[in-house]
């Protein structure tokens, strides 16, 4: 949550700044500010509300600094309004800061800090960070940050700037993701490398307690001693184009138009002669073999692939796997018989609820694998082995491409385990990698559904409340369609396992109730069909989705959703397209802003 820009150098510093707090606006977009150091003098704009409010600021303005910081809020503690807004400012405007975490203890400091007679302005807690600064400095930035920070608990990553030490910025991290960005004569921070990228790929990760000092030729990493520290930097492979929207509307209609080749791409990174392979699982045959059973562990959209990944590794590979959802993990009380592996599930790497869950299980010593897509993020470095889910930059809130990049790779896993422990045959996987070959095909089929939930999302965008049922592996699939459409449209909307619709749910039935029906070929057709038979009986209206060629449904609803045959086990893969598509045109149909729905965010480090 928060997004976090700062740079160092002889470009237009307003103008670096508001690109990249513009592409970290899926972090947070409830108010946003600027400081910039001019003539050894700190000025500061800040604004609630969406970033044009900012920009519109500098439209008029011509601001000439050496150096600056920015950031875009997602709001914790106080309201989304200007005074609360970041950058925090000491009494004397000698410190300014921007912070992205949570300061725990920030009542006691503020009161101590009061007491010594500093003034507060806003709400939050990050304004003590500012306070402290000031309150710690001597002679130089670095060592009043570092000394601040001794006295702070909670996550943080914090940039700060001052008028006593004009020339440099200094940063720190603990929790909260910060990354420098190395240009020719000038230096960047940012929370995430979209923020950047069109500057510089050469990218140096902070890890926690670990302070950066920039100047416009220098990068100096120490510890919180103020050792200097030897740190690598890597050249990443993303392109400046991949977090542009390339002509679509929005961010996630392109992401949901990417998935067939982010699909072929992951193929052709996985299957080797028809053999799955995982480069960073760090995994060897008898450690896999002494695996007995799986926890997997994830929030939001990544939870509900971990909900299909039970079906898929308790079938394939034949191990007992329970899901959880992270915030719930930490706090229930783990049974251990010695051979269990953790698995966590994130896009961004960051999200904090699950990064604790790692932490929880490796203090037990938990083996703990990830699926992640940000290569470098906390719970990539923090895991012992990795699979990164390929999808790209992922800008839009709600996520598309990665959840399907997340169920391919998952079921690549659980077919690489299977094999591995010999309860998937030599010609079972060739069958499946067949069948996964025609994968990208059968998904370019599915987006060509999008000019019939144009107008089925017409038709039912003034509803109220939506349901989705499904069973076995389209359960998860139904939480995904009720979790798309209520993120972005603001609909209620709930995802039941369809036999459970006649224990309470089914009461809600009535005319005005679209229902979502995952219905496409697989075990329990038979009893979808009675529960969609259910629903029809009590008026509700039917939205179908079916396989291809089936036409039992012809005289129950007008609005059936055709996705191509496949066998079952693929079904979630494109079930889902249409749950995407549908939520996004009812959002559109509202005018809801599809990229950024109110009160959320895309990366949630707060706990
Ligand atoms: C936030 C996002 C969701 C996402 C969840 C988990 O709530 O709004 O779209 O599914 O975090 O994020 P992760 O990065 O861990 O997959």
């Amino acid at each position: 949550m928060c997004g976090i820009v700062a740079y160092i150098g002889p470009k237009d510093i307003p103008s670096v700044i508001l690109v990249g707090l513009e592409r970290l606006s899926y972090r947070g977009y409830d108010s946003s500010g600027i400081s910039v150091m001019s003539n050894n003098d700190i000025t500061t704009w800040k604004k609630s509300g969406k970033l044009f409010n900012l920009s519109n600021v500098f439209k008029t303005l011509n601001v000439n600094a050496q150096l600056g910081i920015g950031h875009t809020r997602w709001a914790t503690h106080g309201v989304p309004n200007e005074i609360n807004a970041h950058p925090h400012l000491c009494p004397n405007k000698k410190v300014s800061i921007v912070h992205n975490g949570i300061i725990e203890n920030y009542a006691s400091l503020k009161k101590d800090l009061q007491n010594k007679g500093h003034i507060f302005r806003s709400e939050t807690d990050s304004e003590v960070i500012a306070h402290l600064i000031d309150h710690y400095f001597v002679d130089s930035l670095e060592d009043a940050v570092r000394r601040a920070c001794k006295d702070l608990e909670g996550s943080y990553g914090l940039v700060a700037i001052s008028e006593q030490d004009p020339n440099k910025i200094v940063a720190i991290r603990n929790g909260s993701p910060l990354i420098v960005g190395l240009g020719k004569q000038d230096n960047y921070l940012a929370s995430d490398i979209n923020a950047i990228i069109n500057h510089t790929k050469d990218i140096m990760f902070l890890e926690d307690d670990e302070c950066v000092i920039l100047t416009e030729n220098t990068v100096t990493v120490t510890d919180l001693s103020g050792n200097t520290l030897n740190k690598e930097t890597q050249h990443i492979a993303w392109s400046p184009e991949d977090a542009e929207k390339g002509g679509y509307e929005h961010f996630m209609l392109k992401e949901i138009y990417e998935q067939p080749t982010v699909i072929r791409s992951i193929l052709s990174k996985h299957i080797n002669d028809n053999k799955i392979n995982f480069k960073h699982l760090n995994l060897d045959k008898r450690s896999l073999s002494k695996i007995g059973r799986f926890i997997i562990q994830a929030c939001g959209t990544s939870w509900h692939a971990g909900l299909i990944a039970k079906y898929w590794i308790e079938k394939f590979a034949r191990i007992p796997t329970e899901v959880d959802i992270s915030s719930e993990f930490r706090y229930r009380h783990l049974l251990s018989s010695g051979n269990e592996a953790v698995i966590g599930i994130s896009q961004s790497g960051e999200t904090a609820d699950t990064l604790a869950c790692i932490r929880e299980a490796k203090s037990k010593f938990f083996k703990v694998f990830s699926f992640v897509n940000v290569k470098n993020s906390s719970i990539d470095r923090e895991s012992d082995g990795v699979i990164y889910t390929h999808s790209g930059p992922e800008i839009g809130v709600a996520s598309t491409k990665n959840y399907l990049a997340q169920l391919l790779n998952i079921y690549l896993f659980s077919l690489y385990f299977g094999f591995s422990k010999k309860t998937v045959s030599d010609s079972e996987l060739a069958g499946r990698l067949d069948e996964l070959s025609q994968l990208p095909d059968l998904i370019e089929k599915c987006l060509q559904l999008n000019d019939q939930l144009k107008v089925i999302a017409k038709k039912y965008a003034s509803s109220r409340d939506f349901i989705f049922i499904g069973r076995g592996v389209n359960y998860p699939t139904a939480l995904e369609g009720a979790l798309k459409l209520k993120e972005i449209s603001y609909i209620h909307s709930t995802g039941y396992p369809a036999g459970e619709l006649k224990h309470g749910p089914i009461a809600l039935i009535d005319a005005n109730m679209p229902i979502v029906c995952l219905c496409p070929q697989s075990d329990t057709y038979d009893k979808m069909i009675s529960n969609i038979q259910e629903v029809k009986a009590r008026d509700g209206k039917l939205i179908i989705i079916a396989s291809e060629g089936d036409d039992s449904f012809n005289d129950m609803s007008e609005d059936i959703i055709y996705i191509p045959k496949c066998s079952q086990d693929l079904t979630p893969m494109l079930s889902v397209i249409p749950l995407q598509l549908l939520s996004y045109h009812i959002s559109i149909e509202l005018g809801c802003n599809v990229d950024q729905p109110r009160n959320l965010a895309k990366s949630v480090t707060v706990e």
